[in-house]
């Protein structure tokens, strides 16, 4: 994980650091620090957020054209002052910044303790910078070069920007398996984890790959080579991101601002892919590729955390709408349990960075079997949506709250999309249904907004259960994988600790959890099995459970069983969790408000997870 931004130019380095790192944020922040090139090299760095920072740089804002920042998600070595980057050389004339992990640290330490070196802090960063230093010194290199040749001592992931203090004007970067983006302004030059440091000043940029090294010089420009030494001369592509989209526009958090969204980010995720009118529904991506996918003997989607339980929804799309047999893997699992993989099967992959480490690692293994592997990804060129053999993004737009909430409901309108589309053209759905379906598709923006005008009533309800140390979420069916994400946007942002089940499992051991302090959140909309969900319902109510549905509008019975219930509109069942997870969403964040949690950056966490 961690942000990581540098400045090469004309500006001051220092507020162009600041700012760059506040909007990578998201990827970490128990600690930041900052070295700027003022004749001398000033570094400051403490535990906390950037603002933190701010507040250390007391004499006020550092001065100097040339920078590095860097905002930490721990890995190695406790957030503490001492861990925090920059990390110097050990004649402290270079300074680094990394997100990523240096795995064979421990021998490369030792061996240059065993050499003189002394180390300050426990990180793998550390380490990294005394080696470099000691290949530049050993043959009295270059900068590029001595990192060229350390990079290839190092086992591991890293995104790296050094600075030297006898190079004024230079700065050199290098990535393996975490992301750095070059950003080519009017006479200055970035780098960064993401584009976001950088769009106030250019839309020119260049995704640097694996093993690739990037030279910076103010005055000569910039040079890309490959760890092997070969010069490479990648196309400037012009990304199209705009500063609105990374401010919260008046709303109090980016979360809100992102719940708010949706029926926007879903109206876009379905631009130019349907017209119920016309009948028809089309992703390019699989268009390019239908034989694959309608010959496919089996689906996998693989994917972590709120992507997974996207995934999970795909599961009963496919095979319900589609009939193909269909699995959901974590990506961590896939990656590490020697899955049976074939070239008949499709794989799918979820993320809404893009850059989920596992993720990653789960579809080169796929690859490296003759899968086919297909991207559903938000972060335009991130590595995953590069990595695939095709895909869809979700144009859900980017998502700074480390809560997902736009990318999921954006996931799950073109995974219901695809189903709906291979469903049809393999015969399994009739006309009239996937007519319908798609008019019903269609009618989901309209529908989430009318859930979002229901906001007050949820916030009392959250009001109501604030205090609770436990929840229980139960769904069935199409609503189950809902229950869990509902489960874990709650425990991820207010800390109560919650748990998705599907509501018949309920009777096998939850159910000695339920007393009259457990909410149990019940998402009661579905049509096949409404009889046994208000069983379950009885089963919570005979407990003393605080029942709180969600159901369809209109169902008076759940409505006079339950203690709240939240209506949401009547919709096809295999698009029901579109619509059921936004009361989950606005629930959690208003319990998460109440109790004083920070909603956008909750502890431990971070949006990007980029180490596996
Ligand atoms: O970027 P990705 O979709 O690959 O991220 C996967 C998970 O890390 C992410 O969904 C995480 O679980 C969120 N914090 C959930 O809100």
């Amino acid at each position: 994980m961690c942000g990581i931004v540098a400045y090469v130019g004309e500006k001051e380095a220092y507020p162009i650091i600041i700012e760059g790192l506040k909007r990578l944020e998201y990827r970490g922040y128990d600690s930041a620090g900052i070295s700027v090139i003022n004749g001398d090299l000033a570094t400051f760095k403490c535990k906390g957020k950037v603002s933190d920072l701010e507040a250390v740089i007391l004499d006020g804002p550092l001065h100097g054209n040339v920078g590095i920042g860097h905002t930490r998600w721990a890995t190695h070595g406790v957030p503490n002052d001492v861990n925090a980057h920059p990390h110097l050389s050990g004649d402290g004339n270079l300074s680094i910044i990394h997100n990523g992990i240096i795995e064979n640290y421990a021998p490369l330490k030792q061996a240059l303790e065993n050499l003189g070196h002394v180390f300050k802090s426990d990180t793998d960063t550390e380490v990294l910078i005394h080696l470099i230093e000691e290949v530049k010194k050993e043959d009295n290199l270059s900068l590029e070069e001595a990192t060229r040749r350390a990079l290839q001592k190092v086992v591991g992931a890293y995104a790296i920007v050094i600075l030297d203090k006898e190079n004024p004007h230079k700065i050199v970067g290098a990535k393996k398996s975490s992301p750095l983006v070059f950003g080519i302004g009017d006479g200055e030059y970035f780098l960064a984890s993401d584009a976001s440091p950088m769009v106030k000043y250019t839309d020119k940029v260049i995704y640097l790959k694996d093993e690739e090294i990037i030279t910076i010089d103010l005055n000569e420009g910039y040079e890309i080579r490959t760890i092997e030494n070969e010069i490479k001369k990648p196309k400037v592509l012009q990304i199209d991101l705009k500063i609105e989209e990374l401010e919260k526009g008046g709303y109090e958090h980016f979360m809100l601002k992102e719940i708010y969204q949706q029926p926007i980010t879903i109206a876009e995720s379905m631009r130019g892919r349907i017209n119920a009118a016309e009948g028809w529904g089309k992703l390019g991506g699989m268009e390019l590729h239908m034989n694959r996918f309608l010959n496919a003997k089996r689906i996998v989607l693989t994917a972590c955390g709120t992507s997974w339980h996207a995934a999970m929804i795909a599961e009963y799309l496919f095979e319900d709408l589609a009939r193909i047999p269909t699995e959901v893997e974590y990506a961590s699992e896939f990656r590490y349990r020697n899955p049976i993989i074939s070239p008949d099967d499709v794989i799918i992959a979820l993320s809404q960075s893009g850059e989920t480490a596992d993720t990653l690692a789960a579809v080169k293994l796929a690859k490296s079997k003759g899968a086919f592997i297909y991207g559903i990804v938000n972060n335009v060129g991130s590595t995953i949506a590069r990595t695939t053999d095709s895909g869809s993004y979700i144009h859900a737009g980017p998502e700074i709250g480390v809560a997902s909430t736009k990318a999921f409901t954006s996931q799950l309108t073109v995974l219901t999309l695809m189903a709906i589309i291979l469903g049809y053209q393999k015969g399994k759905i009739s006309e009239d249904y996937y007519r319908q379906l798609l008019a019903e598709m269609e009618s989901v923006p309209t529908l989430v907004s009318k859930i979002l005008a229901k906001a007050d009533q949820i916030k009392y309800i959250a009001g109501e259960v604030r205090n609770a140390s436990n929840a229980l979420y139960l769904g069935r069916g199409y609503n189950f994988p809902i229950a869990l994400e509902g489960a874990l946007k709650l425990k991820e942002i207010s800390y109560i600790h919650a748990e998705g089940y599907p509501a018949a499992e309920m009777k096998h051991g939850p159910i000695a959890l339920i007393d009259m302090y457990m909410p149990v959140v019940i998402i009661a909309t579905n049509k096949s099995a409404h009889e046994k969900i208000i069983s379950n319902i009885q089963e919570v109510k005979a407990r003393k459970g605080i029942v709180i549905a969600v159901i369809t509008e209109g169902d008076q019975t759940i409505k006079e069983m339950a203690d709240f219930s939240i209506e949401i509109p009547n919709i096809a069942e295999p698009l029901s969790p579109l619509l059921a997870v936004i009361p989950l969403q606005i629930l959690s964040y208003h319990i998460a408000v109440m109790r004083g949690c920070h909603v956008d950056q909750p502890r431990n966490l971070a949006k990007s997870v980029t180490v596996e």
